[in-house]
């Protein structure tokens, strides 16, 4: 069983090529980071545009670099939400074209769900799981009770935590995406300056536009007073008070819910401070290697092959084409 699933959700083109057994026989990316570097953000109406430029390459590269053909594909997964609308779309109907054109089934793919999907990879995952879903557009701790018995207990109030991350390495000049520029500071850096610590209270949700502000107001007002500032201090402090929290709060999660069995997903668990943290608390924390946690299209494929197994009828995921978009959209 050979399915072929798309992600295009916000700045990555991906498609992957997978098996039931989780073999992956193409994985083939295109970013849109080198453009948004530009504007210091992604600009939605442009990452439309781009991948509706690029997918066409990246599925025919996918298909060369796989050895397969179109006709050995038995299904095709695409993301469906959460996302930016016009990304989606280009997805969605790139693949719904596909299914039209050589009648194979599609099946859509929550974003979230496939990013702790994207554990299935490389990890044996067991049940009861708590899992901190740490991304560009989400910051949530979910509590995983089997594979379809998801509640999220916990999340941002307001601004994700990689978006924080992005933010505030604008305002320090470090170019886009921020996290890995951040991270790559921070080793250079000391925790000297001082932030608020972002929702430091008793409920799993987080809130991160305090810090963000703070650490803004802060820049700005020594701007204005000439104040020479060490940018690697400065971005190890902002790291610091960003990732405790969430540090933290896993803590306090695990113990209330006797839970031991812990994962870190998203494109922000590929932060190594925060990897350093998680398995002084937690040794046995799972963290998947760097290409899976920032978005990829072969999680949409460990999802998929989740969905398949677990599918009551195959009339459950036959011919999904009537891919509503709009419940879906967040961003
Ligand atoms: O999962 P992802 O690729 O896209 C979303 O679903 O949002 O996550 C992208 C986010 C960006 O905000 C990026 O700055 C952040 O993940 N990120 C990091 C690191 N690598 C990527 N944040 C902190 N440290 C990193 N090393
Ligand atoms: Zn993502």
């Amino acid at each position: 069983m050979k399915i072929l699933c798309l992600e295009s959700s916000c700045d990555e083109t991906s498609i992957a090529i997978i098996d039931e057994n989780y073999k992956i026989y193409s994985h083939v990316t295109n970013t849109q980071i080198e453009e948004f570097s530009k504007y210091g953000g992604v600009i939605p109406e442009l990452s439309s545009r781009l991948h509706e430029k690029n997918i066409y390459y990246v599925y025919n590269q996918a298909i060369n670099e796989s050895k397969l053909k179109i006709s050995d594909i038995d299904y095709l997964a695409v993301t469906v939400g959460p996302g930016l609308v016009g990304s989606l779309l280009c997805g969605i109907n790139f693949i719904k074209t596909l299914s039209f054109i050589y009648k194979i089934p599609v099946i859509e793919v929550n974003h979230m769900q496939a990013h702790i999907s994207s554990l299935y990879l490389e990890h044996e995952v067991k049940y009861p799981m708590l899992s901190l879903v740490v991304s560009g557009g989400h910051t949530m701790i979910v509590k995983c009770d089997s594979p379809t018995e998801y509640k999220i207990i916990g999340q941002t109030l307001d601004d994700a935590c990689g978006e924080c991350f992005d933010k505030v390495a604008r305002v320090l000049d470090l170019g886009y995406p921020g996290g890995p520029k951040i991270d790559e500071l921070s080793k250079s850096g000391k925790v000297t300056y001082e932030f608020v610590h972002a929702k430091d209270d008793n409920s799993y949700d987080f809130s991160y536009s305090g810090l963000k502000s703070n650490v803004f107001n802060f820049v700005n007002q020594s701007k204005m007073k000439n104040i020479d500032l060490n940018k690697s201090d400065l971005a190890a402090s902002f790291q610091f008070y960003a990732i405790e929290i969430l540090v933290k709060k896993m803590k306090k999660a695990s113990f209330e819910y006797g839970i031991n069995n812990i994962s870190v997903v998203g494109g922000v668990s590929a932060n190594s401070y925060l990897q350093k943290r998680m398995y002084e608390e937690f040794s046995k924390c799972m963290f998947v290697s760097h290409q899976y946690c920032t978005d990829n299209a072969a999680m949409i494929g460990a999802r998929a092959i989740f969905d398949l197994n677990n599918a009551v009828s195959f009339e459950k995921i036959n011919l999904k084409v009537n891919l509503s978009v709009e419940k879906n959209c967040q961003d």
